[in-house]
């Protein structure tokens, strides 16, 4: 379903030299004798997921269908980034069909509370409330205001409909809190970091709400499980991904582009970043994660990739087949001069674009490309993208030697912004 290629990124080194290497860590993760081993919960994820409960987020889902404008996500991170990507990705930006969906919990910015709080002040509005931890400040901030604004508008009754919440099994403040207050509770798996969690309740859940159907979901990402669950570099693409990186790497491209056609993908280039960031940057070490959509991007990047420092390669996340295509009009009088492009499809342009922008980089600008193709934009496509990159990072960054499912490095701004707020 995914294809990779190599053949525009000027590899000094053979992919399959790699083979023993990957094979070990295919094993330490297969086997869960690599670090960080408690979290490898996502790998068998596609075959042993809680489908008791995924039957509940379907049962939530159509229970409150037709019942809300709005449906308010609240989390960050992990908590937040997969559910956002996939929504936009599957949906597209300016999707006509209710509901409408707002992410919240991911910023202090006051002003972006205010003006959210204000947009939904007469809309009906669902809330799933995301948090492992039950104690992030930015998502536990927003909760509380929310909390209160829909206890002004709904009854408790009503409340305990509309609010839903996604955290650990047992333990916790929101544990807590939803079980005091009758809020339906789904599960963030123990074994499974944030930025591994999308296909958990964490995302499925705002998936399903979002009208998405997650069956679908599920299927690609178990379709991906069995076409990549051999180690064998020949015909995993996942693994030669995760070998590619380091090569590149070796030959000094210090950062990583992941670059979309399409606008609807930017938050999975910013659900990507996270992956790759969190796992692989710590102990002075790794590739810097950065993203862009061509061609709005060329206007302003393109001149640094054509011409600035030598740093980066870029990956191309490419769509074969849009979700949505017209034919360019034809103009009697020609004013613009644009009659050159009529009767071409819109899509046809862009993928022009796409082939005269990776001649400039990699043959003028000498800027190696990796080319990740997907067929589509759809549920099974994005279950089978997901799984795809979570084997390729975990693999990568094993060959690192570092431990790709810990994050010490994000608890330092969090203990002076505590002393800073007086929090005990
Ligand atoms: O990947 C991570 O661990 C983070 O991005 C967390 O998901 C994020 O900080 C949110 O944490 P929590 O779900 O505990 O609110």
């Amino acid at each position: 379903m995914i294809k990779f290629d190599t053949s525009h990124a000027h590899l000094q080194e053979n992919i399959f030299d790699y083979q023993q290497a990957v094979t070990l860590a295919h094993t330490q993760l297969h086997e869960k004798s690599g670090a960080g081993n408690d979290f490898v919960g996502w790998v068998e994820w596609p075959n042993s997921y809680d489908h008791e409960e995924f039957e509940r987020i379907k049962a939530a889902a159509k229970r409150l269908e037709g019942q809300c404008d709005v449906l308010l996500v609240c989390g960050i991170g992990g908590s937040y980034l997969g559910a956002r990507a996939a929504i936009e990705m599957m949906r597209g930006l300016y999707c006509q069909t209710k509901p409408e969906v707002i992410f919240i919990g991911n910023t202090f910015s006051s002003t972006y509370f205010k003006q959210v709080e204000a947009y939904i002040q007469d809309k009906e509005i669902v809330l799933n409330v995301i948090s492992k931890s039950g104690t992030t400040t930015e998502t536990a901030m927003a909760f509380r205001m929310l909390k209160q604004l829909m206890e002004k508008k709904y009854s408790k009754e009503e409340c305990q409909k509309r609010i839903l919440a996604t955290t650990d099994k047992a333990r916790g403040t929101l544990k807590e809190l939803a079980d005091k207050e009758g809020y339906e509770t789904f599960v963030i798996p123990d074994d499974i970091g944030g930025r591994y969690s999308v296909l958990t309740a964490v995302g499925l859940l705002p998936m399903a709400l979002a009208g998405i159907d997650i069956d679908a979901v599920m299927k690609g990402f178990a379709q991906a499980y069995e076409d990549l669950k051999n180690p064998d570099l020949h015909v995993n693409p996942a693994y030669q991904y995760a070998v590619a990186r380091r090569i590149l790497e070796n030959q000094g491209k210090d950062a990583e582009m992941l670059v979309t056609y399409e606008p609807q993908m930017a938050m999975i280039a910013e659900w990507w970043k996270q992956l790759f960031g969190e796992s692989e940057g710590k102990e002075g070490k790794g590739i810097l994660p950065c993203s862009a959509t061509f061609s709005t991007d060329l206007h302003s990047l393109g001149q640094f990739i054509q011409e600035g420092k030598k740093m980066l390669y870029e990956t191309l996340l490419l769509v074969e087949t849009p979700t949505l295509d017209g034919t360019f009009p034809s103009d009697g009088e020609n004013l613009d001069n644009m009659n050159y492009l009529a009767g071409k499809s819109l899509d046809w342009v862009n993928k022009m674009a796409c082939q005269g922008t990776l001649e400039a980089h990699e043959v003028t600008g000498n800027v190696p490309n990796l080319i990740i193709t997907m067929p589509d934009m759809k549920e099974e496509t994005f279950g089978y993208m997901c799984y795809f990159f979570f084997k390729a990072c975990a693999v990568s960054v094993y060959l690192l030697n570092v431990n790709p499912f810990n994050q010490p490095g994000v608890e330092v701004y969090k203990k002076n912004m505590f002393r800073l707020l007086g929090k005990n």
